[in-house]
C-alpha cells in the first residue's frame, strides 16, 4: 500500500479528482467504483468543475457504486442513488445505462446481490475502486468480522455506522438497519483502488490497517493483499501513525 499524506481534505480531493480523471481521460472506457459518505463529496465537486471547464468525456465511463442502503426508495434523498446524482451524475455526460448502483429495494434482494456480483465479474472487476474508511475500519458497509471471502452480500449495519451515517438522517431510527454491499472479495477483484481518509476520527482505523496484522477485525487492513493501492490521507488522518511508518509507505 502507498500511503499519500496530504495536509488537508482539500488537498487529498484535488489528489483524487486528478487521480480518477488520470483514468478517464487516458482510457476510452473505463469502469470506475465508486463510493458515497461525505469524504468523496469535494472529489465529485472537483470532477463537476473540471467537467464545465474542459467537457470531459463520460460517454464510455461506466460506473459502479459500492453500496446501497436496503428498502429505502432510490428518490429517498439519503439512498445512495439520490447521493450519486446529486452530487455527480446530474452534472457530467454520462449516460444513465452506464451506471450501476445496487438496488435496495429489489423483492429479491438475495438475487439482487448475486446479479451485482455477475456484472463486476462480467467486466473482470472495476479498473479503480474510489474507497472511504469507516471508523471501525470498514470499507464499504462490510464491518469488522466480515470475512475477507465475501462477494456482494447483504449486511446488517452495526451501532456505529449507523450512528454515524445518523447525521444525515432526522434521527438514529430513520437510518436502515441493511444495506446491500460489494463485499471484500469484490473489491479486491478491482485493478486499482484509491483509499480516502480525512479527519481525526479516522486517524484509528488507519493505523490499524498500516501497523496491524490483517484481520477481519479491520477490514481495510485486508488491503495489504492487494497490490494497487494508495491511501490518501490528511495529517488528521495519519495522527496516529508513527513517521517512520509514514515513511515507509511513501
Ligand atoms: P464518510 O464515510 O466518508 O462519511 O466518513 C466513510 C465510510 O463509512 O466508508
Amino acid at each position: 500500500m502507498k500511503l499519500v499524506k496530504v495536509k488537508s481534505h482539500e488537498e487529498m480531493s484535488v489528489f483524487a479528482a486528478n487521480y480518477i480523471l488520470d483514468k478517464v481521460k487516458s482510457n476510452s472506457q473505463v469502469n470506475l467504483g465508486l463510493a458515497t459518505g461525505g469524504t468523496p463529496v469535494r472529489t465529485y465537486e472537483l470532477l463537476v468543475d473540471d467537467y464545465r471547464r474542459n467537457s470531459t468525456y463520460y460517454q464510455n465511463v461506466y460506473t459502479y457504486n459500492l453500496d446501497e442502503y436496503v428498502g429505502i426508495p432510490i428518490d429517498h434523498p439519503n439512498s445512495y442513488h439520490a447521493f450519486m446524482f446529486e452530487h455527480l451524475f446530474n452534472h457530467i455526460n454520462i449516460p444513465e445505462k452506464n451506471i450501476h448502483i445496487p438496488n435496495g429495494l429489489s423483492e429479491d434482494i438475495y438475487e439482487e446481490a448475486h446479479n451485482y456480483e455477475t456484472i463486476i465479474d462480467g467486466i473482470g472487476g472495476v479498473d479503480l475502486q474510489l474507497l472511504g474508511i469507516g471508523e471501525n475500519g470498514h470499507i464499504g458497509f462490510n464491518e469488522p468480522g466480515t470475512p475477507f471471502d465475501r462477494e456482494t452480500h447483504i449486511v446488517t449495519l452495526t451501532e456505529s455506522t449507523r450512528k454515524a451515517n445518523s447525521r444525515y438522517f432526522e434521527s438514529l431510527d430513520h437510518v436502515p438497519e441493511r444495506a446491500i454491499t460489494m463485499g471484500i472479495a469484490s473489491i479486491l477483484k478491482s485493478r486499482g483502488i484509491l483509499l480516502l481518509a480525512s479527519g481525526e476520527s479516522k486517524a484509528e482505523a488507519i493505523s490499524q490497517m498500516f501497523t496491524g496484522k490483517s484481520s477481519i477485525d479491520c477490514p481495510a487492513s485486508v488491503l495489504k493483499y492487494h497490490p494497487n493501492v494508495v491511501v490518501v490521507a490528511d495529517e488528521q488522518a495519519v495522527s496516529k501513525l508513527k513517521a517512520a511508518m509514514i515513511l515507509s509507505h511513501s
